[in-house]
């Protein structure tokens, strides 16, 4: 995507840098806009640096008729404005134009801007500033942030800009198609107790579903995130969470979700069995023999929701395979009334338990695969998203 990145006069200037680099690495083409008093934190030579283009922040200069905005607001698909000051977001709500940033944003067409607002707390929370910040959403301009946390006047609260990495993400989430109504996700482990301290349990981290939750959330999903142990957080305010442990309970809460939802994926790591018997105190080690445990199966979530799965639901499910994988998933794709499966293989080196990434092959009931590379399991939930919603 061609991207001017647009800088005002505050502190988090200085991390306009950044912004522009991490776009650039994901293969964006950027330019820079800045205002006057936006070069007081950064200088021309840094950004004309990292953008590989000139600094537009002169109405005039290089153009004597003062119509470069034209010709940039053409050129640019997307302008982000980072930080947002609340003088630029004022001026843009008054439709004022009176340097070369705040002439180009009054030419860009609302929907092709996204804001990255930060300033002092009190100054966020000004009437005028909200007033001025919905209108411009009104008018189709995105946000992405203000975080929280400790501002450059030294106090804490509202006002942060966001990261560089959440900003450039905001600017995929732009490219990608919306997701609505409620979805279901399972994630994690489940544990089966054995007997007071032990118990049945696997190497699901939750990373994969977590990161399903989230890119369903940030798409515009409403999230029922059920999820086995696990040390995660989820911070998206779309995202409702239920912990459980163990299988049954799992299942207790995914099915009485399910008629409620729109689709669901299922990436927890269910137990197929759990102890006939659970002893509510230590067991005790008997002689030297040996022990024998009775296992009995646990009821499968998956296949329950697809034998329910009425007309509009969306069914997505997992397949963690180890050989014949892709005979395995098309098995479970069909036995078990799905739409989709995505196929993790155990041999594939980065992929499936624990890490930070996976490969997965997305396989649908009608035939179609896709087939991703190894990436983090945040790019990988992205990509399953935005292929079964
Ligand atoms: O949590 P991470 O560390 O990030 O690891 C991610 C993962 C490897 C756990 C994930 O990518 C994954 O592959 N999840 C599915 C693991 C699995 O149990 O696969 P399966 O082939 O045994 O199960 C097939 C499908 O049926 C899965 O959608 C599973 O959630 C579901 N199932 C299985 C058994 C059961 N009793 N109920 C179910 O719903």
């Amino acid at each position: 995507m061609r991207i001017i990145v647009g800088i005002t006069g505050g502190i988090a200037a200085y991390k306009a840098p950044e912004l522009v680099r991490q776009l650039k690495k994901r293969g964006h083409e950027v330019r820079c806009a800045a205002t006057a008093h936006a070069l007081e934190f950064v200088t021309r030579p840094t950004l004309e640096t990292v953008s590989e283009a000139p600094l537009y922040c002169d109405l005039f200069a290089g153009n004597a008729h003062g119509t470069e905005h034209i010709s940039l607001k053409d050129w640019a698909e997307l302008l982000v404005v980072a930080p947002a000051t609340a003088n630029i977001i004022g001026k843009a709500a008054s439709g004022i134009a009176d340097d070369a940033l705040s002439t180009l944003l009054l030419a860009m067409a609302p929907e092709r801007v996204l804001l990255a607002p930060a300033m002092n707390s009190q100054m966020w929370a000004h009437p005028a500033v909200q007033r001025n910040l919905q209108q411009l959403k009104a008018w189709g301009m995105r946000t992405v942030g203000p975080a929280e946390g400790a501002l450059a006047c030294g106090t804490n609260g509202p006002g942060r800009m966001a990261e560089p990495t959440e900003i450039a993400d905001a600017v995929a989430n732009g490219e990608r198609k919306a997701v609505g109504g409620k979805w279901l996700v399972t994630a994690g482990p489940t544990y089966e107790k054995i007997d007071s301290v032990r118990f049945i349990g696997n190497y699901s981290s939750g990373k994969m579903g977590f990161a399903l939750a989230e890119a369903l959330a940030e798409a515009g999903a409403d999230v029922e995130l059920v999820s086995g142990p696990t040390h995660l957080t989820v911070s998206h305010p779309r995202i409702r969470r239920t912990d459980v442990e163990s299988a049954r309970e799992m299942y207790a809460a995914a099915t009485a979700l399910w008629p409620t939802c729109q689709g669901a994926i299922l990436s927890a790591a269910v137990a197929d069995y759990r102890p006939a018997t659970q002893a509510d105190h230590k067991l005790k080690k008997q002689g030297s023999d040996g022990m024998t445990l009775e296992l009995v199966q646990n009821p499968d979530i998956l296949a329950t929701l697809g034998s329910s799965k009425q007309t509009g639901q969306r069914l997505v499910g997992f397949a963690l395979e180890t050989n014949d994988e892709l005979q395995n998933a098309e098995k479970k794709l069909q036995r078990k009334n799905l739409d989709y499966i995505v196929l993790n293989s155990l041999r594939d080196a980065g992929a499936g338990f624990g890490v930070d990434t996976n490969k997965v092959t997305i396989l649908s009931a009608d035939g179609s695969r896709t087939e991703s590379p190894l990436m983090s399991k945040r790019e990988i939930a992205r990509l399953i998203v935005q292929e079964v919603t």
